[in-house]
């Protein structure tokens, strides 16, 4: 069975090289020729563990391949899984020209009877529509069905949470259709869910707003926590016992970023806006992040009214750990702010500075360690919770900043350890940590 991938971002790729590893024989199709160059020569153009090792060993025997062809790759075709982006619009509606695009080369080309596979997240009754779409366009006899197929996956274990999913959603109108997805993600020996399409679609907007809403909530209790001087930390894993509630995604800090949940919850919300019905939690869980980004920036002005001409540290650039991805990290805007306000902005990110210097080229200082960033800077902001950042030691701030100020969005550090690390330190959802002396220096 001949299976093709449109699209080599993060769900396509990854599906193509992860369905090659189970045994299938894949091509990977893109219209970008640098991105098709690069993946040819064994490297992965997103930073993801164990891609590359996986890219290479399945190229290497034969099972995968990359291309910009798609006409030959989807004329060769059984199966067409579709994983290209739905960006947002500015209203907040899903942007579908990309699967639509995609849609129409597969109509003009297709020559065998095919299964089209959507992976992509597309709002309730899109693939009803594609499948309507294709068949307007269809160039040659042949018959095509179009089946969804949520993917689940996150940024930086794409590869381990594809191999080892928790579930795998099959939503097909036709028991031929569910019956060859279902042969298909056999070899992955994951829970198959099966449904209707429709009911597909809603799983995988459901799944990730009710995660969106889960942080939002955490990040809402947080603040309370703040005004009535509890620690979040130790509410949430007094929580966490109840298995009902569970132990994940109740890490307080400045919000969710990244391509999904900014997104899949605006759309979720549109759409039902569209529908004439008001989806009011997801509407509060959006709301609750937006105003959360801008949390540090707040704490810190209590301490300083304006941030002109100080040197700013920050640390961490990425939405997340493990990813160079950017898209919606809390780190852009405030930056923004900063550099608005005439912040002389410091920058350390262990993989993200790359792609940071593609949005601000020069206006940034970027350094290439922890200690160069805050080397005599007036405050530090922390963006991301790399590893490296949560095990550094804590004398470096009151060794290398001019004054220790420290405003931590994703609560990297102990406060026990903090208390007697001699800096005035502030994070989410805790008590604050005031070095009385350190403060005279900079209100003075
Ligand atoms: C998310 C979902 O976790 C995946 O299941 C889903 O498949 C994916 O979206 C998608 O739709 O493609 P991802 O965006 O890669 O994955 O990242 P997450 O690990 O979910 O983190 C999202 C954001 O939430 C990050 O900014 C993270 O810092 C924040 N977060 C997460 C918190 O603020 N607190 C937490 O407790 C957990």
């Amino acid at each position: 069975m001949n299976i093709t991938v449109a699209g080599t971002g993060y769900v396509g790729l990854v599906t193509g090289v992860c369905l090659a590893e189970v045994g299938h024989q894949v091509t990977c199709v893109d219209n970008v020729q640098d991105k098709i160059d690069i993946l040819n020569k064994g490297v992965s153009p997103i930073y993801e563990p164990n891609l590359d090792e996986l890219l290479i060993k399945n190229s290497q025997a034969g099972k995968l391949s990359f291309t910009t062809d798609f006409q030959d790759a989807y004329s060769r075709s059984d199966i067409i899984f579709i994983g290209v982006g739905t960006p947002e619009n500015e209203d907040g509606s899903a942007n579908l020209n990309y699967v639509y695009a995609v849609s129409y080369q597969i109509a003009q080309t297709i020559e065998k009877n095919c299964l089209i596979v959507v992976k992509s997240t597309v709002p309730i009754g899109t693939n009803e529509k594609i499948e309507l779409f294709i068949k307007e366009n269809l160039k040659n006899d042949v018959k095509v069905e179009v089946a969804s197929n949520p993917e689940f996956l996150a940024q930086g274990t794409a590869v381990k949470d594809t191999l080892n999913a928790s579930r795998i959603v099959i939503g097909a109108e036709s028991k031929e259709a569910t019956q060859a997805l279902t042969s298909i993600y056999e070899p992955f020996n994951q829970p198959i869910v099966t449904m209707n399409r429709r009911s597909a679609e809603m799983v995988k907007y459901a799944s990730n707003d009710f995660l969106a809403l889960k942080i939002s909530f955490i990040n809402d209790i947080a603040n309370l926590c703040e005004v009535v001087n509890a620690n979040i930390e130790d509410v949430a894993a007094g929580m966490s016992y109840d298995k009902r509630i569970g132990d994940k995604f109740l890490n307080a800090g400045i919000g969710y970023g990244g391509s999904c949940f900014p997104k899949d919850t605006k759309a979720l919300h549109w759409l039902s806006e569209e529908e004439g019905y008001v989806l009011r939690t997801v509407k509060a869980a959006i709301e609750v992040n937006e105003k959360q980004k801008f949390k540090l920036i707040k704490k810190a002005r209590k301490d300083f009214r304006t941030f002109k001409d100080l040197k700013v540290a920050v640390l961490g650039l990425t939405f997340k750990p493990g990813t160079d991805d950017l898209r919606e990290a809390p780190a852009i805007p405030n930056i923004r702010l900063l550099l608005n306000e005439g912040a002389k902005v410091h920058a350390y990110d262990p993989v993200g500075i790359p792609n940071f210097k593609k949005i601000y080229p020069t206006e940034v200082h970027y350094e290439l360690s922890i200690e160069e960033t805050l080397k005599e800077a007036d405050v530090c902001f922390i963006f991301t919770e790399w590893n490296e950042i949560k095990q550094m030691d804590l004398s470096t701030f009151k060794r290398q900043m001019k004054n220790p100020f420290v405003y931590d969005g994703r609560n990297c550090f102990d406060l026990k350890q903090v208390n007697n690390s001699g800096i005035n330190y502030y994070s989410i959802g805790r008590p604050s940590i005031n070095n009385y002396f350190v403060k005279q220096k900079v209100l003075i």
